[in-house]
């Protein structure tokens, strides 16, 4: 590079994240300034109709269509920005929190890991990234204590889906510099506890996410088999209309309207099941949730969060992950609206914000 390349090249200060889920694609694009993370642009696309399915129903794309759906969201949101920080998909990667031996050496305790790490990988050990970190321990009476073990979150993910993800990424004209698992995202746009454990509700289209955060650490992590697309199934049954009719009635009423009984249907069955998990998690642990986080598009429900509320009798949240970046005021009613469906999205493009 010529001095003069070097004086007039345009320094790249953008950067995007981009959220690859299972009914439709999210990105948010950021810039930094004055140390701040400037939202620039968003955008979502709905992955149904380029499967032959609906909006807001889950999808099985090929990479080269998700590559296809991909280039037209960032043609459609005006995205400038290639460098980019990528969303693994929670179903696609193995998570456990397990008790291992404690050694001083930080040497030593690698390879303990890493050698206990195989017994709960159910593939051989060269087909998957590792990833794992130490759980820390808090409370006196536990640092006082000859320490034995540790707790340890073990990560892996298959390298199978980091080649599809990568294919999808480069066939879009983007460079990712990490992939990471869609918890991980989450937590850093939506969660700012740092001591009490909370836990998080990703209400997706065929799934919802359950885990339990403690000390920024993932201490449980559990996937419910019942989503927002549920809803709309049971609206278009309910009522006899179209999938795509009963998908625009949801959203447009909500928790409180005429189909009140087709949403309570689904989400008294995620929420109790969310309930099952809450209390093992305080049995097991001796110790309270102190609130609810609600995210993902299903998170965007009218009147959720109040009846949630109702449900769970503790505190609970409508995850807003935008307040974490600057927009023109105008913006913020809409961006908190939506805020829930880009938790990931806004929570990788932090991370990647984090690197420049
Ligand atoms: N305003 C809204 N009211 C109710 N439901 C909504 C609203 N907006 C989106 N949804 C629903 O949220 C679901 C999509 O959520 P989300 O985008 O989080 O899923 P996903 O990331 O594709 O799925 P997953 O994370 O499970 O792979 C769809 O079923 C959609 O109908
Ligand atoms: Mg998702």
């Amino acid at each position: 590079m010529s001095f003069l390349d070097s004086l007039f090249a345009k320094k790249e200060t953008s950067v995007l994240g981009v959220d690859i889920g299972s009914s439709s694609l999210k990105v948010v694009q950021l810039r930094k300034e004055g140390g701040q993370a400037v939202l620039e642009t968003y955008g979502e696309l709905a992955l149904g109709p380029y499967g032959g399915g609906e909006v807001g129903q889950a999808t099985n794309l090929s990479p080269e269509q998700i590559t296809e759906s991909l280039k037209d969201l960032l043609r459609e949101a005006k995205v400038t920005a290639t460098s980019s920080g990528v969303s693994i998909p929670y179903a696609r990667s193995l998570l456990s929190l397990v008790e291992l031996p404690y050694r001083k050496d930080a040497k030593e305790q690698k390879t303990v890991v890493e050698l206990e790490a195989r017994k709960y990988i159910p593939v051989p050990m060269n087909e998957v990234q590792l990833d794992w970190f130490i759980v820390p321990k808090v409370g006196p009476s536990e640092q006082e204590k000859e320490q034995a073990t540790v707790d340890v979150l073990i990560v892996a993910v298959h390298n199978d889906e980091l080649a599809l993800l990568q294919s999808v990424v480069t066939g879009a004209g983007l460079t990712a510099s990490f992939y990471e698992i869609e918890i991980f995202s989450t937590i850093r746009a939506v969660v700012d506890e740092p001591v009490k454990p909370v836990m998080v509700l990703d209400i997706g289209a065929a799934s919802t996410k359950v885990y339990v955060v403690e000390h920024g650490v993932v201490a449980l992590s559990h996937a419910i088999s019942a989503g927002s697309q549920d809803i709309t199934r049971a609206i278009a049954v309910s009522s006899g209309v179209s999938l795509s009719r009963a998908e625009a009635v949801k959203k447009e009423e909500g928790l409180g309207g005429p189909e009140q009984g087709d949403l309570e249907l689904v989400f008294s069955r995620i929420f109790s099941e969310a309930r099952r998990v809450l209390m093992q998690y305080e049995t097991a642990h001796n110790k309270s949730i102190s609130s609810i986080v609600l995210t993902g598009g299903g998170g965007v429900t009218k009147s959720l969060g109040a009846y949630a509320k109702k449900t769970f009798s503790i505190d609970v949240r409508v995850a807003d992950p935008f307040i974490k970046t600057q927009a023109p005021a105008f913006m913020r009613p809409v961006l908190e609206e939506i805020g829930p469906e880009f938790a990931v999205a806004v929570g990788l493009a932090l991370r990647k914000l984090d690197e420049i």
